[in-house]
């Protein structure tokens, strides 16, 4: 939700910040803008739009200086508009931010005397710093210090002041920020990928912390005001790990990557025949499971359906109670923790805003222990966890997870053993498991040789105003996740039930103009699935079946598409493939923006 740059350098800042907004559109699109010193002045170039209409908008005109922030946003309050993007100024003072001001009203009425350009809560922090300089001696550092004790709310924030143009500062408090450490000159950001290009050392803000950026030193106190060093932690993440290369769209090369990332969350944390602790949990998460006796998976959209899917595997490999909410609901509805309760909280990003406020107030709900699944390792959740898992998928950037789902399974089915062992799930199943995990990458690649077909198939779908998802048992989540990435990228209205709930309800939807699409795994449920698909058949319905069983026929009510042989534990992970593979073929025979669909961001980092 909103992305945030700031360069301070001996050269010219401008194209890094704009490459650095380019890495960071994931974040939000409807707007962007920069700002520079120039002349002992504040200029702003902002453009409603995505990040081009900003590079039109430069193209106008010559726009340098070794000092710049920047901002592409994800509008909460305040239409897109050229108003309402950022940077916001006031006076001597201009800023970026990140995040949501909740006192932003109350501050307001303090504010009458100034003249308010937006309708962004952001905008109240500027005036805010420009009030404080007029009452108390200090420079920016200080203004900020003092100014951020009176917002309430999640921020990272960057603000420059025209009489000091030797520093940007910097301030975080729920909202991500990195400080990468350049030779002469440094750059803060939302995400390190847009700081990739000029360096591979960060310093990971902490919650609280205000920092001074110059071009050869940085200064950082903590929320006590007090001088701290944070460690220097160098990326491995390479340039150019974001690019699309021969792909048209970010999600589909995420989709195809799938054979090879899963195979890196796999990667030395199985031996022949088990899972190998030590490697998957590290020493701590060794001990933690030790003591767990019941999960609670916390998550939010695509991250909650991988956790309503690992509840089948927890519940039926090894009967261990497992519970799964989303993260926005259980935050708010004072869940009774019982004794022994491992919480697992599911993130690609881990900056989810509802997700990570479930973790960081976990000892006070009463959970013990706490775990993160997620993909991105200096990540808030990661750090703020007991023990974490990293699901390895690489940065996804289309804003329809693929890879961080699937790799997130393949965690959380290797969880599922580790756990299971100290409850019922026997060595023989733990085996099986484990072979069934080392075909994945194959099985995936078998699925993916579909998508001439299943971009055919998408064909019936492209006119079609609603879809209906139906699956049962690991099933349903899968036709869950489906309908979720239908709907987000084609913008077809899709819904999810549990093919045996049809008859309580969604069957009175059902005529020819009403998609049925059945996930239906050659599994002990088949045939009840079989029979509530006669039900669509019987009112006129079309049916297009996923199956991995060898003999389904087809009829003019049902077309099948067959995915092969399957390792059977991991039927979840393989249909789901397939299903991406037709929701991206559908929104792109729609032609919508499939790797930034609308009025969504990738991550979601207010409430
Ligand atoms: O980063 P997270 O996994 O916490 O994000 C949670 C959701 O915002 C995310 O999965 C969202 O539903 C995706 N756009 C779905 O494709």
């Amino acid at each position: 939700m909103c992305g945030i740059i700031g360069a301070i350098a001996q050269r010219n800042v401008v194209p890094i910040l704009i490459e650095g907004l380019k890495a960071l559109e994931y974040r939000g699109y409807d707007s962007a803008g920069i700002a520079i010193i120039e002349k002992g002045e504040v200029r702003r170039v902002r453009a409603k739009g995505k990040l081009v209409a900003l590079e039109e908008e430069l193209a106008k005109g010559s726009c340098e200086s070794p000092m710049g922030i920047g901002h592409t946003r994800w509008a909460t309050h305040g239409v897109p508009s050229v108003n309402n993007a950022h940077p916001h100024a006031c006076g001597d003072f201009v800023l970026v931010h990140n995040g949501i001001i909740e006192n932003h009203q109350l501050l307001k009425r303090d504010q009458s005397q100034h003249h308010f350009e937006s309708e962004t809560d952001s905008e109240v922090i500027v005036h805010l710093l420009n009030d404080l300089s007029g009452q108390c001696d200090g420079d920016l550092f200080d203004l900020v210090q003092k100014g951020i004790q009176k917002l309430q709310g999640s921020y990272a924030l960057a603000v420059m002041r025209t009489t000091e143009s030797d520093s940007v500062v910097v301030a975080r408090h729920g909202s991500p920020l990195v400080i990468g450490l350049g030779v002469g000159e440094n750059f803060i950001a939302s995400d390190v990928l847009a700081l990739l290009p000029v360096t591979s050392r960060f310093i990971y803000l902490e919650d609280g912390d205000v920092a001074r950026i110059s071009t050869h030193s940085i200064e950082i106190v903590n929320a006590e005001g007090q001088k701290v060093d944070r460690e220097v932690k160098e990326s491995t993440l390479e340039v150019g790990c974001t690019t699309r290369g021969e792909y048209r769209h970010f999600m589909l090369k995420e989709i195809f990557e799938q054979p090879v990332v899963i195979g890196e969350a796999l990667e030395g944390r199985l031996s022949n025949i088990k899972v190998l602790d030590p490697m998957l949990l590290g020493a701590s998460g060794t001990k933690i499971i030790e003591l767990t006796k019941r999960v609670q998976i916390v998550a939010c959209g695509t991250s909650y359906h991988a956790g309503l899917t690992a509840k089948y595997w927890f519940e039926q490999w090894a009967r261990i109670p497992c519970e799964v909410d989303i993260a926005s609901e259980l935050r708010y509805r004072k869940p009774v923790v019982s004794d022994g309760t491992l919480l697992v909280v599911i993130s690609q990003s881990g900056e989810t805003a509802d997700t990570l406020a479930v973790l960081n107030e976990a000892k006070s709900m009463g959970y013990v222990h706490s775990m993160a699944i997620c993909n991105v390792p200096e990540s808030s959740m990661v750090r703020g966890a007991d023990v974490s898992l990293l699901t390895r998928a690489g940065p996804e950037v289309g804003v329809a997870s693929t890879k961080a789902f699937t790799t997130q399974l393949v965690v959380l089915a290797m969880l599922a053993v580790s756990l299971g062992r100290r409850f019922e799930l026997t060595s023989d199943f733990e085996e099986n498991v484990v072979n069934q995990l080392k075909q994945l990458p194959s099985a995936v690649s078998q699925v993916l040789a579909l998508d001439g077909r299943i971009s055919i198939l998408a064909q019936t779908l492209v006119h079609k105003h609603h879809a209906l998802f139906l699956g049962r048992g690991p099933g349903y989540p899968v036709a869950m996740e489906a309908a979720l990435k239908l709907k987000e990228i084609s913008y077809i209205h899709a819904e999810a039930y549990a093919a045996g709930e049809l008859k309580h309800g969604p069957l009175a939807l059902v005529d020819e103009d009403m998609p049925v699409i059945a996930v239906m795994p050659d599994d002990d449920l088949l045939d009840k699935v079989q029979s509530n698909l006669s039900e669509v058949r019987a009112r006129g319905g079309r049916l297009l079946v996923l199956t991995d069983h060898d003999h389904l026929e087809e009829d003019e009510y049902t077309t099948v598409l067959n995915i092969g042989t399957v390792p059977k534990l991991m039927r979840p992970v393989v249909f789901s493939v397939a299903l991406q593979l037709l929701a991206y073929h559908v929104a792109v025979l729609r032609g919508t923006d499939v790797d930034r669909p609308r009025n969504l961001a990738k991550s979601v980092t207010v409430e």
